[in-house]
């Protein structure tokens, strides 16, 4: 068997998990939002920590991710993985079955065939009140990087659908709830779920995804100082001070570990210095990334990284801050200048809402540079 590196994460998954409440003042009914940036562990922490830990709580946890099978229409992972879910529950829904038949719907739907129970075709929510139902269980359905759904009309579909079923199971009645979690790489691309009126899942908010914290960083160090001599040991508070800077994200640090190894002095001083050049490193290869586009569109994705989900493209002072104190940029102007950006994949636009930037790396840097 191979070594297992997880660093267990308990003290997160039941913070998470108490969040899991009918009671509006201290649970998250309407559904959970969390955002956080990219590599930084989520899914990770949903597979093998939050899930687990709510399994044992008896809830039947459902996880899909989104980014999983990128050629696949979000959509069409969705009802994939409720068929599978219908699949494993399939002698509990044939037992059910026994006392209430099928009643076909027909149209929108999905269908499987299931080996006990028979052939049985519905929609999304047909599909989770039945799994409510056979399991008498709460369920929890876990939507990894929830905001890939936007990117087509059966996604943006399937996200109303289970809005519907949220509905359906918690004012049913019934013993059993629908809990569920959405989660995203990219926040103001959540945000897109529940922005305005349109958006499938207004009302709700947007909260941080758990970083990995002091126990990671210290289990790391435990684990990194056995490899190096005694008077080349690393401090947790260092290891701490050292992933902050690279955003929390366990690979970078890694590669900074691995260097360290190599190191004639290794330590505390050798660690900080190899973690700078590579933050220094990350940063130049994303701001060059946009040193040749025109003064406008650099100008753009700078007024898009600070305004974020709030960025108004066509308003005169949009208009007038992206010319700076030259004459303001026409209408036309700027929208050539977004396709342009649109199809080099900086800027994404969901079918509702706002502009807002592909990489939430390169907003990060602009709204430093912005800063400084
Ligand atoms: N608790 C943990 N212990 C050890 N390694 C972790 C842990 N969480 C994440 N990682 C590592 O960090 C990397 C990114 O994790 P992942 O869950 O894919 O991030 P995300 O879903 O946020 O993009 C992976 O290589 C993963 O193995
Ligand atoms: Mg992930």
């Amino acid at each position: 068997m191979t070594q297992d590196h997880h660093i267990a994460r308990p003290d997160e998954a039941a913070q998470i998990a108490s969040l899991l409440n009918p009671d509006p003042l201290v649970g998250e009914s309407a559904g959970l939002f969390l955002a956080a940036p990219r590599r930084t562990g989520k899914s990770t922490f949903l597979r093998r920590d939050l899930a687990p830990l709510l399994e044992r709580q008896g809830k039947y946890v459902i996880y899909v991710d989104l980014w999983a099978d990128r050629s696949s229409d979000p959509g069409a992972l969705i009802t994939a993985r409720l068929a599978r879910a219908l699949e494993d529950c399939d002698n509990l829904i044939a037992k059910l079955r026994r006392k209430i038949p099928f009643s076909s719907i027909g149209a929108l739907g999905f269908s499987v065939n299931l080996k006990t129970a028979g052939a049985w075709e519905g929609t999304i929510p047909d599909a989770l009140m039945l799994l409510c139902e056979a399991t008498g269980k709460d369920i929890v359905l876990i939507i990894d990087e929830a905001q890939q759904s936007l990117s087509s009309e059966a996604g943006r579909n399937a996200m109303y659908a289970l809005k519907a079923a949220r509905d359906a199971v918690n004012q049913s009645g019934g013993e059993t709830r629908l809990y569920l979690i959405m989660t995203g790489s990219h926040r103001d691309k959540l945000a897109a779920l529940i922005h305005n009126q349109q958006a499938p899942f207004f009302g709700a908010r947007v909260r941080d995804f758990p970083r990995l914290g002091q126990r990671y960083t210290g289990a790391l160090t435990e684990r990194i100082n056995t490899r190096l001599a005694e008077d080349a040991q690393v401090t947790p508070e260092t290891m701490d001070r050292v992933f902050e800077d690279l955003g929390r994200r366990p690979e970078i640090l890694n590669d900074c570990l691995r260097d360290l190894i190599l190191e004639t002095a290794p330590g505390d001083e050798a660690l900080r210095v190899i973690a700078e050049r590579k933050k220094v490193q990350m940063r130049e290869a994303l701001l060059a990334e946009i040193g040749t586009l025109t003064d406008l569109q650099q100008a753009i994705l700078r007024k898009m990284a600070v305004d974020r989900i709030n960025f108004t493209p066509f308003t005169d002072d949009t208009r007038q801050a992206l010319a700076g104190n030259r004459k303001p940029y026409s209408k036309g102007g700027i929208q050539k200048a977004l396709d342009v950006l649109r199809d080099k994949g900086l800027v994404w636009r969901p079918s509702f809402g706002t502009y807002v930037l592909e990489n939430a790396d390169l907003a990060q840097a602009l709204r430093e540079e912005a800063r400084a």
